[in-house]
C-alpha cells in the first residue's frame, strides 16, 4: 500500500487533515483502532471558536453545521449566588457555535471520499527520519499490511502509539495533573437557560451546556478518585441543581441519561510536534483541562496549518512552513494551555482556602471590570489565535 500521508487516528484531527489534504489533491489514508459506531457514537466536547465554523464552512462542512448548530453571543458566569453576563460578541464581534465534536466527526465521514480504515490493530511507525517512512498495522479481518507514505501524521490522541516514536531524548514532555476531574452528563431534556453556565460554587464547579433544543449537556466537578457507582443519576441532577442555581431562577428538569462519564483532567504539552517525517497534531501533542473549551479547537488550529503545510510540501516543494509547524503551533497551544489554566483555577474549588480566594478575586474582576471581560472574552472566543 501507498500513500502521501498516513493519517493514525479517525478523530476530528484525522479526520480533518485527511479531509483537507484530499481537497487539495494529496492522498491521505486513515488508519483507527476502533470500530466505525465507537468513533461516531463518543460524546465529548461542544462549543467551536468562530475560525473553526469558518474552516469546516470553508471546507464545505458546513451544512448541518448551519442548520442545526446553536450560534451564541455570550455565557454566564455565577457566583457568590448571582448571575454575570460575559456578553461575547458584544466585546469581541464573535459568536462561539454549539455544535457537538460528534456532529463534527459524523459529518468528516460521512463526506469522505474513502472510508477510514476502522478496527486495525498492531500499529507501529517506521523509519519516521528517512525519506521513506512507513506504518504497520493488521487490518480488522486480521491481515498484515505495511502503508508507504511521504509523511505520517500522529493524530491518534493522548493514549495513541505516534508520540512514542520520538526517542525519549528528542522529547519534552510537559504535565500537570488537576487534583479534580469533571462527570458529564447527556441528557434528554430541554436546556434550563438559553446560553452555557459556568458557576463557582462552595460544593465545586458545574457547568450548563446543550447539544439542541431538546438535549442539555452538564459537568460536575468530582473528586480525581471518584467512581461513577457513587454518582446515582438522582444524586447528580440533586447536585446539579445546588450549584447551578442563583435565587430560585433555574429549574433543571431531570431526563433520561444519553451519556454519563469521568474525565480527568490533565494539561500536557510534548515538545516538539515534529520529528522527521512525523507530525503530531490533537491530544496527541497537547491536552487541555476542558474548562476553557479549547481541546477540539487546537486540534483544528493544528491540521489547518498541517494540511497548508504538506500541500505546499509535498504538491510544490516548499517545505518551509512545515519545518516552522512546531514552533508556530506550539505558541498556540502554550496560549491556550494558559488560558485553559486560568479558566481552570478560577471556576474550581481547591482544597487549598488562599486559592479559594483567589478564584473569587479573579471572577469579581471579570465581573466588574470590562477589560478583565474581554481580555477573557478574547481567548474564549479565539480572537487571540491570530495574535
Ligand atoms: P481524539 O478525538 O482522541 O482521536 C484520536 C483517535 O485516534 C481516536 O479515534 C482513537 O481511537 C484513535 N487511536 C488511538 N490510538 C490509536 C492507534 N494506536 N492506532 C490508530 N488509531 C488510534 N474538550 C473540550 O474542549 N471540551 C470537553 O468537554 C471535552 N470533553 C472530553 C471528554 C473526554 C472523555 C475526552 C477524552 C476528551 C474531551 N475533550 C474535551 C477534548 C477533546 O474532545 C479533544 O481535544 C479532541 O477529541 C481532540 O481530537 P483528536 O482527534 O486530537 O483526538
Ligand atoms: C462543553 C464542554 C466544555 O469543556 C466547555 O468548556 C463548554 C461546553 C460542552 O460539552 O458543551
Amino acid at each position: 500500500m501507498r500513500t502521501q500521508v498516513a493519517v493514525v487516528g479517525a478523530g476530528p484531527a484525522g479526520l480533518l487533515l485527511a479531509h483537507l489534504l484530499r481537497l487539495e489533491g494529496v492522498d491521505a489514508v486513515v488508519l483507527e483502532s476502533r470500530q466505525r459506531e465507537h468513533v461516531l457514537g463518543r460524546i465529548r466536547a461542544g462549543v467551536l471558536e468562530h475560525g473553526t465554523v469558518e474552516l469546516l464552512r470553508e471546507a464545505g462542512l458546513g451544512d448541518r453545521l448551519d442548520r442545526v448548530g446553536l450560534e451564541h453571543h455570550g455565557f454566564s458566569l455565577r457566583f457568590d449566588r448571582a448571575d454575570h453576563r460575559v456578553p461575547l460578541t458584544e466585546l469581541t464581534g464573535r459568536s462561539i457555535t454549539v455544535y457537538g465534536q460528534q456532529e463534527v466527526v459524523r459529518d468528516l465521514v460521512e463526506a469522505a471520499e474513502s472510508e477510514p480504515c476502522f478496527g486495525v490493530s498492531d500499529v507501529v511507525l517506521h523509519d519516521v527520519t528517512s525519506d521513506r517512512p512507513s506504518v504497520g498495522f493488521t487490518d480488522a479481518d486480521g491481515r498484515e499490511h505495511v502503508l508507504r507514505c511521504d509523511v505520517i501524521a500522529g493524530c491518534d490522541g493522548f493514549r495513541g502509539v505516534s508520540r512514542s516514536a520520538i526517542p525519549a531524548s528528542e522529547l519534552t514532555c510537559l504535565e500537570r495533573v488537576f487534583p479534580f476531574a469533571w462527570l458529564g452528563i447527556l441528557a434528554k431534556t430541554a436546556p434550563a437557560h438559553h446560553e452555557l453556565i459556568y458557576a463557582h460554587h462552595e460544593r465545586g464547579f458545574a457547568l450548563h451546556s446543550m447539544r439542541s433544543a431538546e438535549l442539555t449537556r452538564l459537568y460536575l466537578q468530582v473528586g480525581p478518585d471518584e467512581r461513577m457507582e457513587d454518582w446515582s443519576d438522582e444524586r447528580v441532577w440533586d447536585e446539579l441543581a445546588l450549584r447551578l442555581e442563583v435565587d430560585g431562577d433555574f429549574e433543571l428538569v431531570p431526563g433520561p441519561l444519553v451519556d454519563k462519564g469521568i474525565t480527568m483532567m490533565r494539561a500536557f504539552v510534548a515538545e516538539p510536534m515534529r520529528y522527521g517525517r512525523l507530525f503530531l497534531a490533537g491530544d496527541a501533542a497537547h491536552i487541555v483541562p476542558p474548562t476553557g473549551a479549547k481541546g477540539l479547537n487546537l486540534a483544528v488550529a493544528d491540521v489547518r496549518l498541517l494540511s497548508r503545510a504538506l500541500t505546499a510540501w509535498l504538491l510544490h516543494g516548499r517545505e518551509g512552513d512545515a519545518l516552522s509547524y512546531s514552533d508556530t503551533r506550539l505558541r498556540g497551544v502554550w496560549r491556550a494551555e494558559r488560558f485553559s489554566s486560568e479558566m481552570t483555577a478560577m471556576l474550581h474549588r481547591s482544597a487549598d482556602p488562599f486559592e479559594r480566594r483567589l478564584s473569587l478575586a479573579r471572577l469579581r474582576s471579570v465581573a466588574s471590570s470590562t477589560a478583565a471581560a474581554t481580555a477573557l472574552a478574547q481567548d474564549y472566543v479565539g480572537a487571540s489565535e491570530d495574535a
